[in-house]
């Protein structure tokens, strides 16, 4: 089981953000068979980092450019230099600031040649009954793997977060999470079938949006995931506790 924990831009000074590391891995340590992978906001990384144990990081973005004049980007380069070994790509707030497909596309396959896991975010704005969010869902992957060798379409995560569920009151429920896992699954068969070789398409997808210890049962159970993208639960530690209990 996976659990990324996005702290988006919490907490405000590196030393509540220690606090809540230090805390966060007393919580993991008393758990086996659970990843957990913190996104703190950038300027934390490295102060985490070198008291890791036990933990991954990730950062929350990233630019394509390994270098130069992009005043307030980081690279992947310097997010492997400072420890972190996962890049959240495509989060909803960061496509709500005006990232495209196409910039996602090119983050991805320079998250992987840099030796980073890259965790896509896809999910659509709004569902309707004739299925828009499968054709938003199959575009953001199309253009996501675009420049994913086959070799390495097992090597990225994905986070399904449906935009309407991020920092709502309850998730979406288990059984529209299953037929969108079979949805990302089929897609990426669809993507990877015409090759030379056959390729075993294996994805790790996680569900993210709304997610606390009341719904990872359920979620777990019944909606086909490896995981879960957790915001708002994953910034206090005693509801990050109980979620992790709750496994
Ligand atoms: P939430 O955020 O758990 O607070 O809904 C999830 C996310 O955006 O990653």
């Amino acid at each position: 089981m996976i659990i990324v924990a996005n702290w988006k831009m919490h907490p405000g000074t590196e030393r509540e953000a220690l606090r809540l590391f230090e805390a966060t891995k007393k919580i993991v340590a008393a758990r086996k068979g659970v990843t957990v992978i913190v996104a703190p906001p950038a300027l934390y990384i490295r102060a985490c980092a070198a008291k890791r144990k036990g933990l991954f990081l990730a950062a929350q973005n990233a630019t394509i450019e390994d270098d130069g004049a992009h005043t307030g980007d980081i690279s992947f380069t310097q997010i492997k230099d400072a420890k972190a070994t996962y890049v959240i790509l495509g989060h909803a707030e960061r496509r709500a600031c005006g990232e495209t497909d196409e910039q996602i596309r090119a983050k991805v396959a320079g998250a992987l040649r840099a030796g980073l896991v890259p965790i896509v975010c896809v999910g659509e704005s709004i569902r309707d009954e004739n299925g828009a969010q499968f054709d938003t869902v199959r575009s953001q992957l199309r253009a996501a793997f675009a420049e994913v060798p086959a070799a390495k379409v097992n090597s990225v995560i994905i986070a399904y977060e449906p935009v309407w569920a991020i920092g709502a009151a309850k998730p979406m429920n288990p059984r529209d999470m299953h037929e969108m896992s079979i949805f990302i699954r089929k897609t990426l068969i669809d993507l990877y079938s015409g090759g030379q070789k056959p390729v075993k398409i294996a994805p790790t997808i996680l569900y993210g949006g709304a997610m606390d210890a009341s719904h990872v049962k359920d979620m777990h159970e019944g909606g086909d995931v490896s995981g879960f993208l957790v915001g708002r639960a994953s910034v206090d530690a005693t509801t990050f506790s109980e979620l992790i209990k709750s496994i």
